[in-house]
């Protein structure tokens, strides 16, 4: 990933010289500092938009940005406050070139398909629904870690988008768990309040160890209750 951002980088810039002065196309390539569990920001609530704000200049830019740093790291999703701004904004994709590596099994018994990228602003979670389903889960804030979380299969989301228009989520599977996270950061919450903590491992101990196992092998060899 990281040399497709130079290369990214490397085309905005070269766009850039070749048009003049056209610094947007240098703006697209700024990827944000990410910050770690530790920093406050990641426990404060997050402040509200109004329409008119989600509509500016500024948060129109600070969009793009987030977008743009999402790709950059890879991940499937990015608050505001993970870029060090107590905002309820977040943006999410899930792209088909992040399940390539991922068993066909392992999809399936997480629901996890393809998820357009969108804006969520304000969101509320007013409906639960499905039975719980755990799986590994990790954080671009927590960076280096991953741990079981359970969450609802399905979420009603109630939040204005990136043009400032209300919209109501119905998610299932992989996009509810996104979801869910990153309303978690909107209220000052991180996975690691949620995990089952027997599980919680570096990336490289789940590559290990536990990547090509089913959840119930997982529980059963931690001695976790399913
Ligand atoms: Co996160």
């Amino acid at each position: 990933m990281i040399q497709s951002r130079r290369e990214f980088v490397v085309e905005a810039l070269a766009t850039g010289i070749a048009m003049g002065e056209q610094k947007d196309n240098l703006q697209i390539a700024t990827t944000l500092k990410i910050v770690q569990v530790g920093d406050a920001v990641l426990r404060s609530k997050a402040r509200q938009l109004s329409v008119e704000e989600v509509r500016s200049k500024g948060i129109q830019q600070l969009i793009e940005w987030m977008r743009h740093t999402m790709y950059d790291a890879p991940g499937v999703g990015l608050a505001a406050p993970q870029v060090g701004l107590p905002l309820q904004l977040a943006v999410i994709e899930d792209k088909d070139e992040y399940m390539r590596d991922v068993p066909v099994e392992s999809l399936k018994e997480r629901e996890r398909e393809p998820v357009p990228f969108h804006v969520i602003v304000n969101p509320r979670i007013t409906k639960h629904g499905g039975h719980t389903v755990t799986f590994f889960e990790g954080c671009l804030s927590v960076n280096g870690f991953v741990a079981l979380v359970p969450r609802s299969r399905q979420v009603t989301v109630e939040c204005l988008d990136h043009r400032g228009e209300p919209q109501i989520i119905h998610a299932s599977g992989w996009h509810a768990r996104i979801l869910q996270h990153e309303i978690g950061h909107l209220r000052g919450e991180l996975y690691i309040d949620r995990m089952i903590s027997r599980s919680f491992c570096t990336v490289e101990a789940f590559t290990r160890n536990w990547k090509a196992k089913t959840i119930n092998e997982v529980q059963k060899a931690l001695d976790i209750k399913g």
